[in-house]
């Protein structure tokens, strides 16, 4: 494995351009291979035997393009196939997921109730829960399924009155009463953090995963003594359907010279 290789990041869409793109801004020497399964998303409506199969399919092509890394940049994926992939690759790469990061990171605060918004595969596997309660076990934890917002945001809406109105809809569900910090467990959700920021009006910690992703994938690079010092090489965008969306949201994190490939697995 050589430093200069790409890190390899995947989501079911544009939801980890958002983890990229921390990552771009932390590592501003590493380049990136990107790959958005546009074909099938949303990952949050599907079953955990459809992800875990797409996952496996991605990893190996970002595998064959030369990735020196693997980042599960989906709650949704992490959620059913992080262990699948950290033990089949071990020894040959590493696999990085969103998950146990943002669990360290909410036992390391004072925070007594938190709450968990992200698809229903995620919220389902009852992963951030489990995990949370095995490091803190006094903490409580309110989960809920929001899977309106992944399709929403992929299709462009977010920022404006209609995505204003589903998120207060959600965000005002009784259960979440009471919280002190939300998790946007889902990578699409950065996206519309303004609004929910909006929503909560300071009252509550609103967790970006975002760069708690970035710096567990330099801490890994770390260790491996991986992390690229010398001039960043050229990033690749692949999806497996080509969206006006996803083309979109790619210009305005990386710039108008960015390409995008369309590839079927
Ligand atoms: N970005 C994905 C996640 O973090 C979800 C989007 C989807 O459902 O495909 O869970």
């Amino acid at each position: 494995m050589k430093k200069n290789q790409p890190i390899g990041i995947f989501d079911s869409g544009i939801g980890g351009l958002t983890v990229a793109k921390a990552i771009s801004n932390l590592l501003p020497n590493e380049s990136l291979l990107y790959f958005g399964d546009t074909e099938h998303m949303p990952y949050g409506d599907r079953s955990a035997e459809h992800i875990r199969q797409y996952s496996e399919n991605i990893a190996e092509f970002l595998i064959a393009k030369g990735a020196k890394i693997l980042v599960i940049a989906c709650n949704s994926a992490s959620s059913v196939t992080y262990q699948l992939l950290k033990d089949k690759y071990k020894g040959q790469i590493d696999v990085v997921g969103v998950i146990s990061p943002v669990v360290d990171y909410v036992v390391s605060k004072d925070i007594k109730k938190v709450g968990i918004i992200g698809t229903k595969a995620t919220i389902g596997s009852k992963n951030h829960e489990v995990l949370l309660k095995e490091k803190k076990s006094s903490i409580k934890v309110v989960s809920l399924a929001t899977p309106l917002l992944a399709p929403m945001i992929e299709e462009g809406f977010f920022n404006n009155s209609i995505s204003q109105t589903i998120i207060n809809s959600y965000l005002s569900n009784w259960r979440l009463k009471g919280i002190q910090a939300l998790v946007l467990a889902c990578t699409h959700y950065p996206l519309i953090k303004k609004e929910i920021l909006k929503y909560y009006n300071k009252r509550v910690e609103v967790i970006d995963t975002t760069e708690i992703i970035a710096n567990a994938v330099r801490k890994s690079l770390q260790e491996q003594k991986l992390l690229h010092t010398g001039k960043r090489g050229t990033d690749h965008f692949y999806v497996s359907e080509f969206t006006e969306s996803f083309e979109k949201t790619t210009d305005v994190f990386y710039g108008s010279q960015v390409r995008i490939e369309e590839i079927k697995l």
